[in-house]
């Protein structure tokens, strides 16, 4: 694997290979990297000549200074770890790279970024937008791969693809679990023994909400249930469960079209902000 520090060299070495008609798949992460990522890799290399992963925390994302301060990272082994699946380029700038002048660049998305993640982490699909256009002119790639788990951050890049014509197909992987349902997180890291037991509550909100659908309960019994089943857990605090639109993330009421809906959950574990969704069908 090539590891570039520095935006030039990897548009130049990139660019090259494009001559030579080879398409290029980018596979965005901040790093601390688990088996979820590592699928996105595979399935950019089963159909790219060219697999790129960044690995950047993106300081601009973070609305929580601790939250940035504590996010785990594992240079060593993350380079391990692309290494043995055969990714072919990793590009790790520092801060001073990506951002060479002070930005003000603000996105607005209207409802989009104004709901779930949202609401509670204002400014964050902003940071995101930012750093994604930034790779995606640096690396100038043929797909991008990014994983459910995240579905509104997915729906921000499509977003950001058709607003500033961005010549790239946009891959939404289905988000890899613990035995125990829990979805796969950099963040999982940061859990104690006894809080990573608990961490599967947000799984098991999903699983009973999609369930109860499926048996015709009302959405507001669902998510009295789903807030007690959170409450009776030592140290989980939910932020929110919410059914929404999966087009365009509007907040439902009721489940009328069950192949355009989506479950989403968010909430804390200890000090460490856990998210997943489940699609209803
Ligand atoms: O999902 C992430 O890891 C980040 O939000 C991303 C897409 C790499 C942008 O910093």
């Amino acid at each position: 694997m090539v590891i570039f520090k520095e935006i030039e060299p990897l548009k130049a070495f990139l660019s090259d290979k494009r001559a030579l008609d080879h398409s290029v798949g980018l596979v965005p992460t901040m790093g601390a990297l688990h088996s979820g990522h590592l699928e996105l890799v595979k399935a950019s290399k089963k159909v790219n000549s060219i697999t790129v992963c960044s690995i950047f925390v993106n300081p601009i994302q973070f609305n929580n200074p601790a939250d940035l301060e504590k996010y785990p990272k594992s240079l060593e082994h993350d380079i391990a770890y692309l290494n043995s699946v055969g990714c072919d380029v990793l590009f790790h700038p520092d801060r001073s790279e990506m951002y060479q002048k002070p930005t003000t660049t603000k996105f607005d998305f209207g409802q989009l970024d104004k709901v779930l993640e949202g609401e509670f982490r204002p400014g964050h699909f902003s940071g995101v937008a930012l750093v994604v256009s930034k790779l995606f002119n640096i690396v100038n790639p043929t797909r991008a791969y990014f994983g459910q788990k995240d579905f509104q951050q997915f729906k921000i890049v499509q977003r950001i693809v058709d607003d500033l014509n961005f010549n790239i197909e946009l891959i939404c992987f289905p988000t890899l679990r613990e035995a125990d349902g829990l979805a796969m997180s950099s963040r999982n890291t940061r859990l104690s023994d006894e809080e990573r037991k608990t961490a599967s509550v947000f799984y098991r909100s999903l699983v009973f909400a999609k369930n109860e659908i499926r048996n015709r309960a009302g959405i507001k019994s669902i998510n009295e249930r789903v807030v007690e089943m959170c409450l009776s857990e030592k140290n989980v605090r939910l932020e929110y469960f919410a059914i929404a639109d999966t087009e365009n993330l509007n907040l439902l009421d009721n489940v009328k079209d069950a192949d355009r809906s989506i479950l989403l959950i968010a909430g804390f574990v200890g000090e460490v902000r856990l998210i997943d969704n489940m699609f209803v069908e």
